[in-house]
């Protein structure tokens, strides 16, 4: 047996895991807190020799030609090994604690120096992540061993170390026995990930530092201590400035050895929960607005410079987020003092996870825990999970951020999470304790917050109606893969109602992917033994952290401000939790047919969590063409909108009054043909449709205009499309939708007007859909469709869509429409949206998700103007879409190279477009979203 297949022995001369801190030569250096200005810290990061090997029995004793490789990284994005994505499938057999023969190993090899002064001090040397273990040689000598990917290893490497130059050499196997502890769905990578570091300590040196901090004072483990806030020293904590989310107020207490100053960044807080079951920090009610965080970086992997951490909290604040749960490992330190600095609560969560037990028989996925093999129960695995909480919880005690410990994902409920909740609990009595998998399993003694994963709004509306007082969190929700997620504010809606409901993390922050020549590829891209496809692409922001449509729905949901009209006052509410509305400007406009008519600029002084009523500050007109709207932003001191709402006002619209009715009609066996002022339509007896539009003396349509349903599904269309009916193989699961058969039963005129009845089929089924559709024509030149019909009773799923389709040449690209824009939207994720007057084109509406699918629709549109072209509008609503690709293309295509234009603009009218809802792994799509319905008033001119 090899010592990395060891159950008993994961690490060896590893120091036990103290506090993480930096220690600085001078009280001004500690206060300013820059850890490269510290003598007493070196960062290793930077170019090593390198050497790869496809066995780990094949490494030699001395090797002689080096590659070279940057530290920290994974070797599969250096080119060693292929990217491996899978998903709860172990990528090896689930043989613990043994792992594949042929293990690939990674050397690592670089010198450093040390002066006189390092060396008449003691040397450590800190590896903050390493996947999966290593074995640590400094000048040749073996020093020792650790594993746990995500974990903190440090080594005294003191006696190893010579006045000069000193070489490092590090073994990094790709697998050992903890890997069985690391099935998190990601791409699996190895390597030396994170930032390695030496540290100089004074012979007596501090070891561990526990610093506790409520409300009302701060207790230090260590005597020799002073506080400060800012530069200025505090002499006594009367009247402290606590911490919160969103005023993060840090004191730094600086602990003194005899030439060592070690700052600390302490909050004052406290978390609590009430009688109501709500989650209280200071006393304070909050919702947990949270997102799942991984590290991921298109190019880089696990592998995350602490810019680019920085940079996903500052987009989370801007998205409003307040919460994060470290999805499924402790992240690197320096990502929870970003938390601290810049207020986040953080759910910390150890790197655990055996999922791929569920999977280890054909046919099966279960949490059969009771089966002695489960890890969660096995005595074997106890030692392994205990340190991965000690682990966790000793590095990060110390940060006000962290409100939570977890003790891990998917890995079954079983005793050996009791001994890790067990600790926790001992270590530290500030926090709750998480648990997802005993929650999962019926089982919460142990735990302070029930908490699901994907739970369906009525089961967790009927959870907070209960009003128990036990507090439930959804440390999963809202899979936001693709075009997504569609739900968050309906599941917001419910964690602001019910004080037991403490809220929830969107699944999760960033698709992850890896990008070859500009294209994003994902599981089975890579030849892997077995993967999970796109499923690793689930980010509520792009890889590149751009938003899209999902993360300003999610950012509307989660903001801090809601409004109302009554009668002629505006109710506001400031649903900050410690933050006064004052701070902001509220912009409130006056809007008309799109038109911004006038516009108001308030400070109201607003306490949090309370409401206020304002008169509406203008004069609303009676009527008006397209509809009144009030707009409200609130604006923050950085000009920034953090948060919108749009009211409608009543007034009488004007409703389109067709010109008379003499129109030319004339008709042969194939076709009618019309003709007015300038336009002729030539319209099909066989096919009941609109075959031909010349406009002004040009042809505008490419196609016939014809009556259709598909939509290239979404994501999270995933389980719904085989019901539509795109798997081909089995011939009976789907309607067949996207094998349409249009039949005309009649074509009739009857004066000005041709009416149609006809229905729509899918190969080999029963009409889903019989409609009868009419088209009047008017003298100048419009010509009204109006859609009535019905779905077939038995049809047990629902449409993707259903409308026109129109096919006009592609030099009309560009349009301007009154409707909800300017980013797609969707009748579940139209929040982030606004009624307006927008203008676009094809181009922009293309939205780059990894695997092509539908997007780009606009809901509740009065008009839809192309340029040079035709027009559509109505006196009730439609939903539109514009795009360059046609359903089939978006359909067919699974990576974005593989997308081709077909030559067209290619416009949809739609009477209505299913939500989008977060089905891809959530619940299925509310029935509210869902077309079904009888089609009784689908009405709208084309000019
Ligand atoms: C959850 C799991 C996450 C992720 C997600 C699907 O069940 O905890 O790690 O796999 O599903 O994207
Ligand atoms: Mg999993």
């Amino acid at each position: 047996m090899r010592i990395y297949e060891r159950f008993d022995k994961t690490s060896e001369n590893t120091e036990k895991q103290r506090a993480y801190y930096i220690p600085y030569e001078s009280l001004e250096k500690a206060l300013e807190g820059k850890k490269e200005n510290s003598a007493y810290y070196k960062l290793l990061n930077g170019l090593w020799n390198f050497k790869y090997f496809e066995r780990d029995i094949d490494v030699p004793d001395t090797i002689d030609s080096w590659d070279t490789i940057d530290v920290p990284s994974c070797w599969q994005t250096k080119g060693y090994e292929k990217p491996y994505y899978t998903n709860v499938n172990y990528p090896y057999p689930v043989d613990a604690p043994f792992v594949p023969d042929e293990n690939p190993c990674g050397v690592y090899e670089r010198t450093f120096f040390l002066d006189d002064k390092w060396i008449k001090r003691k040397t450590y040397i800190v590896f903050e992540g390493v996947s999966s273990c290593l074995f640590l040689y400094v000048n040749g000598k073996y020093v020792g061993f650790s594993q746990g990917s995500h974990n903190q290893a440090e080594f005294n490497i003191t006696q190893y170390c010579i006045n000069g130059e000193n070489t490092i050499t590090v073994k990094v196997l790709k697998w050992c026995v903890g890997s069985y502890l690391e099935d998190q769905d990601f791409f699996r990578y190895s390597g030396i990930f994170r930032d390695v570091y030496l540290l100089s300590r004074e012979e007596n040196h501090i070891k561990d530092v526990y610093i506790k901090a409520d409300t009302k004072s701060i207790t230090v483990s260590q005597k020799n201590y002073e506080i400060y806030d800012g530069n200025v020293k505090v002499e006594n904590l009367d009247n402290p400035v606590l911490w919160n989310a969103e005023n993060p107020h840090l004191y730094t207490v600086v602990v003194k050895g005899d030439t060592e100053y070690i700052p600390f960044y302490v909050g004052m807080r406290d978390v609590k929960i009430s009688d109501k079951g709500e989650l209280l920090i200071n006393g304070t009610p909050v919702i947990l607005k949270g997102v799942n965080h991984h590290d991921t970086h298109p190019v880089n992997g696990w592998t995350m410079t602490n810019d680019e951490l920085i940079i996903d909290l500052i987009l989370m604040k801007e998205l409003n987020i307040n919460t994060v749960r470290c999805s499924h490992y402790p992240p690197t330190p320096e990502f929870l003092n970003m938390c601290d600095r810049l207020g986040f609560y953080v759910i910390d969560e150890a790197d655990l996870e055996t999922h791929g037990y569920v999977s280890r028989m054909r046919g099966y996925r279960e949490y059969d825990v009771d089966d002695p093999i489960w890890p969660c129960q096995n005595p074997d695995f106890k030692d392994m999970f205990l340190e991965r909480m000690v682990k966790m919880v000793e590095r990060d005690k110390n940060h006000p951020c962290i409100i939570m410990w977890s003790t891990g994902n998917e890995s079954g409920y079983g005793v050996n999470q009791d001994y890790m909740i067990d600790y926790a609990r001992k270590r530290d009595d500030t926090r709750l304790i998480h648990c997802e998998d005993a929650t999962r399993k019926g089982d919460n003694h142990n735990v302070d917050v029930l908490s699901g994963m994907y739970i369906e709004l009525d089961k967790i509306k009927e959870y907070g109606e209960k009003g128990l007082s036990r507090p439930y969190f959804l440390c999963e929700y809202s899979h936001a893969m693709g075009n997504g997620p569609g739900d968050v504010g309906d599941y917001m809606d419910l964690f602001t109602k019910y004080p037991n409901l403490i809220g929830g993390c969107i699944w999760e922050w960033a698709d992850h992917t890896v990008i070859e020549n500009g294209i994003s590829k994902y599981g089975g891209d890579f030849g892997e033994l077995t993967d999970d496809g796109n499923f690793c692409c689930d980010g509520l922001v792009f890889a590149d952290r751009s938003f899209k449509a999902g993360s300003l729905n999610a950012k509307y949901s989660y903001q801090y401000f809601n409004s109302c009209l009554s009668g002629n006052k505006i109710k506001i509410e400031n649903r900050y939790d410690f933050t006064n509305l004052n701070e902001f400007t509220i912009e409130i406009e006056l809007n008309v047919d799109g038109v911004s008519v006038q516009k108001v600029n308030k400070n109201i002084c607003l306490e949090p969590h309370c409401s206020t009523e304002i008169d509406i500050p203008f004069n609303i007109p009676k009527e008006c063409k397209y509809g009144a709207y009030i707009n409200i932003n609130l604006i923050s001191s950085e000009n920034k909108l953090v948060a919108k709402k749009q009211h409608k006002l009543e007034t009488q619209l004007k409703s389109f009054k067709p010109s008379s009715l003499a129109v030319n009609i004339s008709d042969d066996k194939y076709n009618y043909y019309i003709s007015s002022k300038n336009h002729q339509y030539t319209f099909s007896k066989l096919y009941g449709c609109i075959e031909s539009i010349i406009k002004n003396g040009k042809e505008q349509l490419a196609e016939k205009a014809k009556l259709t349903v598909w939509r290239a599904p979404t994501d999270n269309d995933r389980k719904v499309k085989s019901e539509w009916g795109l798997v081909n193989r089995d011939n009976l699961a789907g309607e067949n939708m996207n094998r349409l058969f249009s039949k005309v039963y009649s074509c009739e005129l009857n004066g000005n007007k041709i009416t149609v009845t006809g229905s729509l089929a899918g190969v080999a089924r029963l009409p889903f859909f019989r409609y009868t559709a009419e088209y009047e024509f008017f003298e100048s030149g419009e010509v009204k469709i109006s859609l009535n019909g019905k779905m077939r009773e038995s049809l047990n799923t629902f449409l993707p869509r259903l409308g026109f389709e129109f096919k006009i040449s592609s030099q009309n690209k560009e349009f301007t429409y009154y409707g909800m824009g300017k980013e797609e939207n969707y009748c579940d994720m139209n929040r982030h949206t606004r009624i307006g007057l927008y203008h676009s084109s094809a181009e922009n509406e293309y939205v780059n998700y990894i695997v092509p699918q539908e997007h780009g629709n606009h809901t509740k549109a009065k008009f839809l103007e192309m340029d040079n072209s035709l027009k559509f509008f109505t006196d009730g609503e439609f939903e539109f879409n514009v795009s360059d690709y046609s359903a089939e293309a978006l359909t067919d295509a699974m990576h974005t190279d593989e997308l081709t234009k077909n030559g067209y603009t290619n416009i949809r009218i739609d009477y209505k477009v299913s939500g989008i809802g977060s089905n891809s792994c959530g619940p299925r799509i509310s029935e509210k979203y869902q077309l079904k319905d009888d089609v009784t008033n689908f009405e709208f001119y084309i000019i």
